[in-house]
């Protein structure tokens, strides 16, 4: 009996099936953490907020990084499994998926970079202060760069699934001639704002609201530009 799995496209699909697991996994984390965890510790009082720093945080940020991890991992092994069923990195498929990986990309980098190492000082600080000792001087300083990490991958996130999505499923006529200057157009674009999230501000995507809106803003100016320059 051959079974549809055991083949390239069978295998693709396999993975896509398990991407979009760990990618339920991770964003819906991080849906929690900005749209629902914040706006609860903005209003609850310090007893129970450090026990959410000591109990809820690792347990919460273990299966948003590793969700991340892979993520990212079934992400490139489906770049692969693509290559083999025909889908080419040089056409138009390859714009919008590597338009959708570099933004998923840079989330994941921002995860494991920036959110985690940061998060696990504020909680290194909460338990020594339960314990009687003293708070880590730089927790808070490390506790609002973790929160602009996560508001830049909550913006991301909405341009990195139109793309995502898109790949396969919308199709746009491209002239491929001009890839260079789209890319230049991508990079800029998410360099600017990888920048902010390591040394800027928060500006309009301290709300929630903000953050979507934003989001949503960032999306279409990424595709009207992929349209005009391709
Ligand atoms: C971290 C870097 C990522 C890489 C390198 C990556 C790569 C890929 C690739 C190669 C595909 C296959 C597309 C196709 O078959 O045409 C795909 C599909 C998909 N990815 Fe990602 N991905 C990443 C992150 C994410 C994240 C964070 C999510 C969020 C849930 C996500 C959601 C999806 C979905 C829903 C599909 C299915 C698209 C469809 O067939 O309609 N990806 N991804």
């Amino acid at each position: 009996m051959e079974m549809a799995i055991f083949s390239y496209p069978g295998l693709h699909f396999v993975l896509k099936w398990l991407h979009i697991f760990f990618g339920i996994m991770w964003i819906g984390h991080l849906y929690y953490f900005n749209f629902t965890q914040g706006t609860f510790m903005a209003q609850t009082d310090a007893p129970t907020k450090s026990q959410v720093q000591q109990k809820l945080l690792p347990v919460a940020l273990y299966w948003f990084r590793w969700g991340a991890m892979w993520t990212f991992v079934s992400g490139l092994l489906m770049l692969h499994t693509a290559s083999k069923i025909g889908f080419s990195i040089q056409g138009d498929w390859g714009v919008k998926i590597l338009t959708g990986a570099a933004f998923g990309t840079l989330m994941w980098a921002n995860v494991w970079f920036q959110i985690w190492p940061k998060q696990k000082i504020v909680i290194q600080s909460a338990t020594q202060v339960a314990g009687g000792g003293s708070a880590i001087p730089e927790a808070a300083a490390a506790g609002a760069a973790a929160l602009l990490a996560s508001r830049t991958n909550t913006l991301f996130s909405i341009p990195m699934l139109f793309f995502m999505v898109a790949a396969p499923h919308l199709s746009i006529e491209m002239d491929l001639a001009n890839q260079t200057t789209y890319y230049i157009f991508l990079l800029v674009v998410l360099g600017a704002l990888e920048y902010n999230a390591l040394k800027g501000k928060l500006g309009p995507i301290t709300t929630v609201k903000g953050v979507i809106t934003a989001g949503f803003i960032l999306t279409a100016v990424v595709y009207f530009g992929m349209e005009v320059i391709l």
